[in-house]
């Protein structure tokens, strides 16, 4: 028995995927022996809504100077946090002047606050990882390397001063001391500032059965109950939101000192929506489990197939998301021959825990396999417009989300 996070209510555990490793802990082959896996087991509560990991591993496990995720990598996402930026500064802050101050945690390269600084909006950005905050430096980007939290905001304010926009993306999943981040929000954010943040959203990873966003790093998975709750105990108040494709189906909620601004129809319609999905009650997640069974069942059952038939099998994307796939499937090296992924800090690695070789975009050029597993479903549009050839050469796909299928 444990503690929600959010409401200390008692949870349980409602299903395990097993031992399993930090899901961007690409190694090499001399790193195996001291490879470290923890019990990905997941438990949700019925009384603030939150779904949760039972353990995570500690933050400096995950995020530190080798930190394997650049944001940067894909061009889609680019011209996604393009328009997020533009977004915020022609609708919640008014104007671009320099006046204007912008905080955005877990903001890695500089993806999105590289918008702000082109526009002379000054901001900060709060990244712990080194290396990737190191990027965004180098680009001109004001950026410290520390772990957001109530303390560092009130450091912030008495430094910079309070903010007009706070803004993350897929970082505020991650963090398991929240109510000490909202509480930091309360103290930076000015009287008529506004919240913006995003994160894969619960209710597609129960519709589409995409168990692969539970992993380490995604310690809570938000629906607009549980994020209504968590906020509503610091006086803030969710005012909207905005649905995303990104991340296979997320969710950006606008959130603001209670009282400040008018709640948007669109926050009762989604939440009459995830009582209908039944986003809020635990025999939901019996049936989730299910599916995560059914679904690692049939994938282990096409990919032993095609080896019997002699087929070769290559992953695409080393994502963290795999992590959870690989291990939890138990896809290893004589399944798929090795991961294809353009990020250069994985190259030459093997993936956490099944030890899948990652090589470069190239040597899945060289020699098309005649299955790609899609291990980045997430950005299958970008990778199916630039893959004709792959197509035209007779590969064909696999995906796994929303069901196993051959494309
Ligand atoms: N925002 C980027 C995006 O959407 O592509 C990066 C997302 S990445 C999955 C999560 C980032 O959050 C990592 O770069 C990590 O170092 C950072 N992070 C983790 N905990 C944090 C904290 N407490 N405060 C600020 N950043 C944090
Ligand atoms: P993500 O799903 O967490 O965004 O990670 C995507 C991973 O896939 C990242 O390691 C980069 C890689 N990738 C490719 O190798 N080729 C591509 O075309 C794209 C879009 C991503």
């Amino acid at each position: 028995m444990r503690e929600c996070r959010i409401c200390s209510a008692p949870i349980e555990p409602f299903m395990s995927f097993g031992p399993t490793p930090i899901a961007n802990g690409f190694l090499t082959p001399d790193q195996f022996a001291g490879e470290y896996f923890f019990e990905l087991a997941v438990g949700f509560c019925e009384k603030c809504g939150m779904f949760q990991l039972i353990d995570q591993p500690d933050r400096e496990q995950m995020f530190h100077e080798h930190y394997h995720f650049f944001s940067g990598t894909s061009r889609f996402m680019t011209e996604h946090f393009r328009e997020f930026a533009e977004h915020v500064m022609d609708d919640f802050l008014g104007d671009r002047s320099p006046e204007r101050f912008v905080v955005e945690i877990g903001s890695n390269d500089g993806i999105m606050l590289q918008n702000f600084a082109k526009a002379g909006v000054r901001h900060l950005g709060i990244e712990p990882s080194k290396n990737v905050a190191e990027v965004a430096r180098s680009k001109g980007i004001n950026t410290i390397s520390e772990f957001f939290d109530a303390d560092l905001a009130r450091a912030i304010v008495a430094k910079e001063g309070q903010a007009d926009a706070f803004l993350a993306a897929n970082v505020m999943c991650h963090i398991p001391y929240f109510h000490s981040i909202i509480e930091g929000i309360k103290v930076l954010l000015k009287p008529d500032g506004i919240v913006a943040f995003e994160d894969p959203y619960l209710g597609d990873v129960i519709e589409k059965t995409s168990y692969d966003q539970i992993y380490d790093e995604h310690v809570f998975l938000f629906s607009l109950k549980s994020i209504s709750y968590a906020f509503g105990r610091h006086g803030f108040e969710l005012v909207d939101i905005e649905p995303q494709e990104t991340h296979g189906g997320s969710m950006r909620y606008i959130l603001a000192h209670q009282g400040r601004r008018p709640v948007s129809e669109r926050v009762k319609a989604q939440l009459a929506r995830e009582e209908e999905l039944g986003l809020h009650k635990a025999e939901t997640f019996l049936r989730f489990r299910d599916n995560c069974e059914k679904s690692r069942r049939e994938l282990k059952e096409l990919l032993v197939s095609l080896k019997e038939q002699g087929k070769r099998v290559v992953g695409y994307g080393a994502t963290s998301k795999s992590t959870t796939v690989t291990n939890y499937t138990g896809i290893t090296p004589d399944l798929v021959e090795f991961i294809s992924d353009t990020t250069p800090i994985k190259q030459g690695k093997c993936s956490p825990g099944t030890h899948i070789p990652v090589k470069p975009y190239e040597e899945f050029q060289k020699e098309y396999p005649e299955y790609a597993l899609l291990f980045a479903w997430n950005h299958s549009k970008e990778i199916m417009a630039k893959e004709q050839a792959f197509r035209d050469a007779g590969g064909k796909w696999i995906v796994y989300v929303p069901t196993v299928e051959v494309r």
